[in-house]
């Protein structure tokens, strides 16, 4: 039987930069998700990488005295190692000075040169250095003039180019966008945002640049122009699985990006896919599934400064994992963040909160004191029970039920992307758990000898919910429900596909032993965000938007 698949993609990351919160936490989202799916039996292709021919790469690599490449080198390799120590599980890492992604790339642009879909024209605009980007009239007047990139004045520039005819995809992408069937883009305020700027008119637009620098990949065919950085980009989610083994994973289930680059990825990514798909040979080139763009995460109430100290980088993240460790920024990136239309703030009060409540006192606290009550009263061994017992309804309690439709609809989440609502459901059940040992009271039931059945059947159902909501909750927490496994006597391994099956009622065998478990020790002092050296930022060129 052939597995379904998923391909799912952050977006690349410019090169200059250094990893910080808003890179880990995309990739984050993205890792939860690809988990999810491999525990739940798909074939998945989890894609992030490094975007590098951006011409700011030549200027600082210039004033370090290195190539463009070997400073392209040593970047990608913090953002490789950064990823690998936060467990981060990507398939692949495409960097776009590989020669994999360029030959392909040019290959794609001399199919669009043929068909005429991309041509020689002039052009003249404003353009902003700091995102190289040419912006609207319109859109530069309300702009002031000034890039909100970097706040410097944008610039009147004019240009032999090479353009792409996106004029030609506005009413077919319309059409895609308004039926929302094959082709989706959420959340929906960011959906019909892109409708808006559509209807407001698609003008052909410049895709090459021309300059004394050979960094970047040539059009085919021409020896002045350099593919434009966004179109050599964008490409990468095609470049990297067009190949025979891969092919298969195409279209892309999700992209995920932030809202700052929705126009490149739900207008001029499709539109070149639209092209693409056109010629002899390129019939497999369909559009992504879904486009999911996040808001941004602020800091202590702000917008990320490293001005203001409050900016996010890597030193602050590993004062976090050092006090709190990777499974609790993991959840609070994927629970309190920036998923939908709203911008989220990370605070430290907050996360120190959020730590304590849903992870110490809830899913910590639960097992452990479940964990406490079976080697108190049965030895530390699941008791004997019949499979009928197993699911008997006490108090009201159908879990059997319940846990189903958890898992049913955390499934369901995760699949529309709405990884939040999925880790939720996980939690529900093991809050409830806690309010059926309150409501059931097994510390006072163990005085009577007379009720050693109910005992067994309430302790078998808190701790068999607790293994399911576990089941849940590893995508977000790897590392300590590995544990929670651990001391409960179960041997899982996501990686063999089987979460349906091991979600099931009643998995818990009688005889299983228990040990007493401690997930997530309390934390005395939040991590400071702000703090007085915070001056010492490592090397970050530019500030995110
Ligand atoms: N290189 C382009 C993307 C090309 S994709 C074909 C780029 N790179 S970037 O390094 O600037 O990364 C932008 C992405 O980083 C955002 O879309 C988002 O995924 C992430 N974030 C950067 N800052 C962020 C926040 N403050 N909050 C949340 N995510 C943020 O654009």
């Amino acid at each position: 039987m052939t597995r379904e698949k998923r391909y799912i993609t952050t977006p690349i990351y410019y090169v200059n930069d250094k990893p910080h919160i808003g890179h880990v936490y995309t990739t984050t989202l993205c890792d939860v998700y690809a988990r999810w799916m491999r525990f739940a039996g798909r074939e998945v292709f989890f894609l992030t990488g490094t975007d590098e021919h951006a011409a700011k790469v030549v200027d600082a690599a210039a004033e370090r005295g290195l190539s463009p490449q070997d400073w392209a080198d040593q970047n990608a390799k913090v953002f490789q190692e950064v990823f690998g120590l936060l467990k981060l599980t990507n398939d692949d890492f495409i960097r776009t000075s590989e020669a994999r992604h360029t030959e392909r790339v040019t290959r794609y642009v001399a199919e669009l040169l043929d068909s005429g879909d991309v041509y020689l024209g002039e052009y003249e605009g404003w353009y902003d250095a700091g995102q190289e980007e040419y912006i609207p009239e319109n859109r530069a007047k309300e702009l002031d003039f000034t890039s909100p990139f970097n706040g410097k004045p944008l610039v009147r520039k004019k240009e032999e180019n090479f353009f792409f005819r996106l004029s030609k995809y506005a009413e077919p992408l319309l059409d895609l966008l308004e039926r929302g069937e094959s082709f989706r883009v959420e959340p929906v305020s960011r959906r019909n945002e892109i409708i808006n700027r559509i209807k407001d008119g698609l003008n052909d637009v410049p895709i090459s640049r021309t300059g004394s620098t050979d960094w970047g990949i040539m059009v085919p065919g021409n020896e002045e122009h350099t593919i434009y950085v966004w179109i050599d980009a964008l490409f990468n989610y095609l470049s990297t699985v067009d190949d025979e083994g891969r092919r298969h994973f195409w279209p892309a289930d999700v992209h995920v990006t932030a809202k700052d680059i929705l126009w490149f990825h739900a207008v001029i990514w499709p539109a070149m896919l639209l092209a693409l798909q056109n010629r002899p040979g390129y019939e497999w080139a369909k559009l992504p599934k879904l486009l999911y763009f996040h808001s941004f995460w602020i800091a202590e109430g702000r917008k990320m400064s490293k001005s203001l100290g409050n900016f996010i980088d890597l030193d602050t993240i590993n004062r976090y994992l050092d006090t709190y460790g990777l499974d609790a920024l993991r959840y609070y990136l994927v629970t309190q963040g920036p998923l939908g239309a709203t911008d989220a703030d990370f605070a430290s009060d907050h996360f120190h909160n959020v730590y304590h409540t849903d992870l110490v006192n809830t899913v910590g606290n639960c097992a452990s004191r479940v964990s406490a009550m079976i080697n108190k009263y049965f030895d530390g061994v699941i008791p004997e029970l019949s499979t009928a017992d197993r699911s008997r309804v006490i108090a009201d309690h159908n879990w059997p039920e319940w846990t189903a439709q958890a898992v049913q609809a955390a499934g369901d989440s995760t699949e529309a992307f709405e990884l939040d609502d999925a880790i939720a459901q996980g939690i529900a059940l093991i809050r409830k758990v806690d309010g059926f040992i309150n409501t059931t009271e097994p510390f006072k039931i163990a005085k009577d000898e007379s009720k050693r059945d109910e005992l067994a059947v309430i302790l078998y159902q808190c701790a068999e919910t607790v293994r399911i909501a576990s089941l849940l909750l590893g995508p977000v927490l790897p590392i300590k429900m590995a544990e929670l496994w651990d001391a409960y006597g179960q041997t899982i391994d996501p990686a063999k596909g089987d979460l349906t099956d091991l979600a099931a009622w009643g998995g818990l065998q009688p005889g299983t032993p228990i040990r007493k478990v401690a997930l997530f020790p309390r934390v005395e002092n939040p991590v400071e965000i702000i703090t007085s050296d915070d001056q010492s930022a490592p090397n970050q060129p530019q500030e995110q938007p």
